[in-house]
């Protein structure tokens, strides 16, 4: 028997932050595997354009939507918009982040940290709310949440961007479990270093070369790129996940050698 080649046809997926770097790589996976996607974005109406145009060539459905996803108001707008133009929404990658100032918590006031957890924690928070209802109603819901390797690695200068992820882990494993009776999988997905703008300001933050000059020091030979993530995601997404949830998975590689990002400075 011929596996699907579309396994994700008739899903309605939400990709936010998908108009550059991981998002961008979720949102064209996802799409190929024959999900509509809404590919959600902040500032950036090219990148995302640019996207939607990449999944229409490739004969997939795709629409770009603005909404910063610490603005409730925002979100809720676009979650109408998205029902209204491709349907309820029934796999939410919630992906969307920008990094922290990089200062040590002896420099850092209350107002970083709550820029931060609205973002990466309250934010996503309010979209799941909102898509709750079709989530719930759907045959399948997910939920894919973005994390980040650096919860468990916790670099000095880092506190307020892995608070905000820590916070969100423990978010999503509780939605795991609450959500379980209404046939709804939340996993989250720790990458460590992936090649994107964000990527390189990091590695430009702690003072390392570029990552093109770190592949050699990785696991594999190379720096995850933004399909490594993406795969694992659509897998999450899958059937052949429809087993998992409240899991995490790390696609880090292992692990460097020698941990070479310290700080999650932009
Ligand atoms: N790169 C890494 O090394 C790495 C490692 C671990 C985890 N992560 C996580 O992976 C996710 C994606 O990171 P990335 O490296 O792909 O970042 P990136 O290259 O900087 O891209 C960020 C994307 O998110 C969007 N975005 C940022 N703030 C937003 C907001 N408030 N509302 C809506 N969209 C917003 C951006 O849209 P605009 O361009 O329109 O602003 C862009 O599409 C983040 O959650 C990040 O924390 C990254």
């Amino acid at each position: 028997m011929s596996r699907n080649a579309t396994p994700l046809t008739g899903r309605i997926a939400l990709v936010t932050g998908g108009s550059r770097g991981v998002g961008r790589a979720i949102a064209t996976r996802l799409a190929a595997d024959g999900a509509a996607v809404a590919v959600n974005y902040r500032r950036d109406a090219g990148a995302a354009e640019e996207v939607v145009a990449g999944i229409a060539a490739e004969g997939g459905t795709a629409v770009a939507y603005r909404a910063s996803v610490d603005d409730e108001a925002a979100v809720g707008a676009m979650v109408q918009r998205i029902r209204a133009d491709l349907g309820p929404v029934d796999l939410l990658v919630s992906n969307a982040g920008t990094a922290s100032r990089g200062t040590p918590i002896a420099d850092t006031e209350e107002q970083e940290y709550l820029r931060l957890l609205r973002v990466h924690t309250l934010g996503p928070l309010a979209l799941i709310r909102a898509l709750l209802p079709g989530l719930r109603a759907a045959a399948r819901g997910d939920v894919i949440v973005m994390s980040s390797a650096i919860v468990e690695t916790t670099p000095a200068g880092g506190a307020a961007y892995t608070m905000a992820k820590a916070a969100m882990e423990t978010a999503a494993r509780t939605l795991a479990h609450e959500e379980r009776p209404h046939g709804v999988r939340v996993n989250i997905v720790a990458p460590g270093l992936v090649a994107t703008d964000m990527g390189e300001r990091l590695v430009a933050a702690s003072g390392a070369p570029a990552i093109a000059d770190l592949d050699a020091r990785y696991p594999f030979g190379r720096v995850a790129r933004p399909e490594d993530v993406a795969g694992v995601v659509a897998f999450l997404a899958s059937a052949d996940a429809d087993y998992l949830t409240a899991q995490r998975i790390l696609v880090d590689g292992g692990g460097p050698d020698v941990p070479i990002v310290a700080v999650p400075g932009r």
